[in-house]
């Protein structure tokens, strides 16, 4: 049994399972989650192949008792919770007068809802974590587009907006635990998402998933006595208020 467990939404790919492949470097157990399971399995195969731990629970984090559903079957499978990444998101671009309410309705419930309920589920688990090392830790995918109001984005860019402020709320209600609580507020990544934005900006131009898994082991490297509320990532000269 590894000695450290972390549990991944959005994890079949992209900037998750980027996540993931740092983590199982590190040592850890890992519960990764996503809604098509043939996809997330055939994602996580190199990691089991090389011996990993890896748990897959298919499940839309929009529906409260599948995303429960994973955190019952993470502690099933490990017993323990050290480290939570809330990271499965979705964009959906629209004019404001042509917003529609589903659509509206699945950013709020994927982007911003599923963090809060995941970080609920994770918390009783995670403080015992912190009693135990101080180095518990929750990271919160947000998005360079919380930073500042996008226009066409405005609803995906709203939900990043208050995952950084949710974030930053959790981090002082639960750092004096030894949970650290750590939003990333990326530019463009070369992922499934931005296929939208390739013909403008071309994948080799875009920020490496692996750029985000490298930063989120610093976060497991820093002491106990550092905590780091938000890293924002930018490709080179880019403001952190560019669209
Ligand atoms: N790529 C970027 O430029 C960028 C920049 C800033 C922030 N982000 C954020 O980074 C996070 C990951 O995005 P990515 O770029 O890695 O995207 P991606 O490659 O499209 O991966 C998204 C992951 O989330 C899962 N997912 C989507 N909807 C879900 C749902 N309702 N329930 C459970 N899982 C769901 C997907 O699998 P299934 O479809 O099988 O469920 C997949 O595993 C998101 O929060 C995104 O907003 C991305």
């Amino acid at each position: 049994m590894p000695e450290r467990a972390a549990l991944i939404t959005g994890a079949s790919g992209g900037i998750g399972l980027a996540i993931a492949a740092v983590l199982a470097e590190e040592g850890y157990g890992l519960t990764l989650s996503a809604r098509r399971p043939e996809k997330l399995d055939s994602a996580v195969a190199h990691l089991r192949d090389a011996g990993h731990e890896v748990e897959t629970v298919a499940a839309n984090v929009a529906d409260e008792e599948e995303l429960k559903s994973v955190f019952t079957a993470h502690e099933a499978r490990f017993g323990r919770l050290d480290v939570l990444v809330n990271n499965a998101g979705v964009g959906i671009g629209a004019a404001a007068a042509e917003i529609e309410t589903r659509f509206l309705d699945m950013q709020l419930a994927v982007n911003l809802r599923s963090v809060i309920l995941g970080t609920r589920e994770g918390l009783p688990l995670l403080r015992k974590a912190g009693a135990e090392h101080r180095k518990a830790l929750i990271v919160n995918t947000a998005s360079i587009a919380g930073k500042t109001g996008q226009p066409w984005l405005s609803i995906y860019g709203a939900t990043k907006a208050a995952v950084l402020n949710y974030s930053v709320a959790t981090e002082r209600e639960v750092g004096g635990e030894g949970i650290a609580c750590t939003a990333l507020a990326p530019a463009f990544v070369d992922t499934d998402m931005t296929d939208f934005v390739k013909e403008s900006v071309p994948a080799e131009a875009m920020i490496r998933p692996s750029d985000i898994g490298e930063a989120v082991r610093m976060l497991l490297k820093v002491s106990p006595n550092c905590h780091i509320p938000e890293i924002v990532f930018t490709r080179p000269g880019e403001a952190v208020d560019a669209p």
